[in-house]
């Protein structure tokens, strides 16, 4: 009688570690997916381990880089702090699903003019994080503006004036050329004078 009562203890004990898989159906970058995950899943662990999509980059995993920006329903999200479960009939895109097949955004055309990185880890998320920054209106209207809208994604490698430069011109709030033709080089003498 004991031992069964104690096989009912850790039959609980055992259920409480493991959750009861949970099932979702949303639509990824243009695709209807359905999945069985375990609900404490994040979405950026679903998109990264589980479906393959490594664009989108996990930083902190505390909600402090934004590293793993992407959009649910439009809007800018951080996935290390969603909930996969929480997404049933929702709309995702990722850094994968912002352009057709072989065509870049016009974001990512500014990026590439701009040399807008260096290491590139927090590309993703500052390209997912521009994207929203243009359509919610904070990108043509001054430069502290764009900055403190972009405040949330953090560059290790300071790639941030470049990064600022590619949003702006995306926005159309500065003509599309590279930042460093405005730059000039000084002789000696002109810098002495
Ligand atoms: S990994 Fe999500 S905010 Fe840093
Ligand atoms: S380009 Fe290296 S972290 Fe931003």
């Amino acid at each position: 009688m004991a031992g069964n009562v104690m096989g009912q203890a850790d039959q609980a004990q055992e259920q409480g570690r493991t959750p009861t898989p949970h099932e979702i159906t949303f639509e990824l970058n243009g695709n209807q997916q359905t999945v069985q995950l375990d609900p404490r899943t994040t979405l950026v662990d679903l998109l990264r381990e589980h479906l393959h999509l490594p664009g989108t980059k996990k930083g902190c995993d505390h909600g402090a880089c934004g590293a793993c920006t992407v959009h649910v329903n439009g809007e800018r999200v951080l996935s290390c702090l969603t909930l996969a479960a929480t997404l049933n009939d929702a709309k995702v895109t990722t850094i994968e699903g912002i352009s057709p097949e072989d065509e870049l955004h016009p974001i990512q055309e500014a990026f590439l003019r701009c040399d807008a990185y260096q290491c590139g880890y927090c590309t993703p998320g500052q390209i997912m994080s521009g994207i929203a920054c243009i359509e919610e209106g904070h990108a043509r209207n001054g430069e502290e503006e764009a900055r403190e809208w972009m405040s949330g994604n953090l560059c290790r490698c300071s790639a941030y004036p470049n990064i600022l430069a590619a949003l702006r011109q995306t926005a159309g709030a500065e003509s599309a050329e590279d930042p460093a033709s405005k730059v000039k080089v000084l002789s000696l003498k002109e810098a002495r004078n």
